[in-house]
């Protein structure tokens, strides 16, 4: 089968909704759009151009990701074989099928229809999401997740903590994209589509969102996404966690601040060194 009759051929069965369920031929087209994911031949998105963001969302394959979930049944997962030792009178729950409860694989894990590049490090516990794409040489650290659709480029460092939001529904919206070698600093926070550029630093506990405006120093801008286009991260950018004053009624009579994510530089000498440094530490 194409690709082509593939995006086809999974547009009928997302749309049939839950008559797909039980359908053979249903379970075979998600079977083969998952293989396809998992070798990286298809993408939730891929690099465009053409579009403004630089992105263009494959709606296609998020409808084939959601139409897995609709045709799966809870079936229990073997243990991978790893070893507990605990006090005797606490030991895990164990749920079967029939109780309903969903506990999905853990400590670290990948889920199916993710594609995770050769090289890629994953250090425990970490959680990458159906529909994702890791680059190569990229580290997920610990504590890392990867979300649903996301797309990470090649040579990225995901720090500890940090959470790199999912976007699978409505499906005609942009997942996060982390392109080539950014540094995610640790416990940083990126969500709701947000595009951050090749080269481009975020330092230890930068949250970046839809509704997060970015305020860039070097160019005396503020960075908004709009209702076209999600909020975008420049090239080399160095965004550090930092606040503004509210100057409008009562959180200007209290003298409250906001969090505000700060372009102070963009990457120099002094930023290569900085992450190599990081690199090194590993
Ligand atoms: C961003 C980072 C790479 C530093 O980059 P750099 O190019 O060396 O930055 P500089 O030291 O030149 O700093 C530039 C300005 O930003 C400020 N700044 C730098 N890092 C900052 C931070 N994390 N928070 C707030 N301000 C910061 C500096 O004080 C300086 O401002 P000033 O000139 O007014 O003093 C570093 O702060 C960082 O966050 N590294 C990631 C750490 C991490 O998460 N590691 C994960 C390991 S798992």
């Amino acid at each position: 089968m194409t690709i082509s009759q593939l995006q086809e051929t999974i547009e009928n069965f997302f749309a049939a909704g839950p008559d797909a369920i039980g359908d053979n031929f249903a379970m075979a087209a998600f079977l083969a759009l998952r293989a396809a994911l998992e070798v990286g031949d298809v993408r939730a998105a891929s690099p465009d151009a053409a579009s403004p963001s630089g992105w263009r969302v494959n709606a296609w394959v998020k409808q084939g990701i959601l139409l897995g979930f609709r045709l799966g049944v809870l079936e229990e997962f073997p243990s991978a074989g790893f070893s507990f030792v605990d006090k005797s009178t606490f030991p895990v729950r164990h749920f079967s099928s029939g109780e309903g409860v969903r506990v999905v694989p853990g400590g670290s894990s990948v889920r199916s229809a993710a594609f995770v590049a050769r090289g890629v490090v994953c250090m425990p516990p970490m959680y990458i999401n159906a529909g994702a794409y890791v680059d190569e040489g990229t580290m997920v650290d610990s504590h890392a997740l990867v979300g649903s659709c996301a797309q990470i480029g090649k040579r990225v460092h995901l720090s500890a903590a940090a959470q790199i939001g999912g976007v699978l529904e409505p499906v005609n919206a942009s997942p996060v994209v982390i392109e080539d070698d950014v540094l995610v600093g640790g416990n940083c926070g990126v969500y709701e589509g947000t595009v951050v550029r090749k080269g481009a630093v975020l330092a230890a506990g930068a949250i970046l969102t839809r509704g997060t405006p970015v305020f860039d120093l070097v160019n005396g801008a503020i960075l908004r996404a709009t209702a076209e286009m999600p909020l975008i991260i420049p090239e080399n950018a160095v965004v550090v966690p930092g606040s503004r004053a509210v100057s409008k009624n009562k959180g200007q009579e209290w003298g409250l601040s906001l969090y505000a994510p700060v372009i102070v530089k963009y990457r120099d000498e002094k930023t290569d060194l900085s992450t190599t440094l990081e690199e090194l530490l590993r």
